[in-house]
């Protein structure tokens, strides 16, 4: 029998390397355009906190972090559209450069109502960089300043993303088997 996560994989979209090298490009692109400035990452839990670890240890200006977690998909893989607050910002960020870190974009409405909900709040400078967008799945405009792929419309699992809470500590990107789903 295969092991894990080889029993449950149908394929694999990014090597833990291909992400490895994408993420330092970011945190060095992220570095560049913030020079000068102290920047405030807001990580969109659960699934970016993979992602923002490995990419703040590659911001080499002046960082701090705070964390939201908004309701996603839960054991489904299809959005609801609906966007709950589950945990809110601890710290202000009126007059705070704010880079929203989060997994991937899909539709676009979970980030669309972050971006809305964080601009009331009067940040210096809001931006959004995500690993992951598919393009292909949106169903509302959403200006993404950092991405680090674009994949095709296939759902997703791996470093950060889950299904029914699984696979997060995966170091790889991957598809899962029909078999998985039913
Ligand atoms: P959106 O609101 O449709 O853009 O969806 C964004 C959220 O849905 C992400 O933050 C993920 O939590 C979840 N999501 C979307 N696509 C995938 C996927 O392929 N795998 C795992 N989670 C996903």
């Amino acid at each position: 029998m295969a092991s894990f996560p080889e029993d449950v994989q149908q394929e694999v979209l990014l090597t833990a390397e291909a992400i490895r090298n994408r993420v330092k490009e970011l945190g060095e692109a992220i570095s560049r355009d913030y020079r000068g400035e102290q920047v405030f990452l807001v990580g969109v839990l659960k699934g970016a906190w993979v992602f923002l670890a490995d990419l703040a240890r590659h911001i080499t200006v002046p960082a701090s972090f705070d964390f939201m977690s908004v309701s996603s998909y839960g054991a489904s893989t299809q959005t609801s559209g609906v966007v709950q607050i589950i945990k809110d910002l601890e710290e202000s960020i009126e007059g705070r450069h704010v880079l929203i870190v989060e997994d991937i974009v899909d539709t676009g409405l979970t980030l669309t109502y972050l971006v809305e909900l964080l601009k009331t709040r009067h940040p210096a400078s809001l931006k959004v960089c995500v690993l992951l967008d598919k393009p292909s799945r949106r169903a509302t405009p959403v200006r993404l300043d950092y991405v680090g792929f674009e994949i095709p419309d296939a759902f997703v699992v791996g470093y950060g993303l889950d299904f029914a809470g699984q696979y997060r500590h995966v170091p790889h990107i991957f598809t899962l088997r029909s078999e998985v789903y039913s």
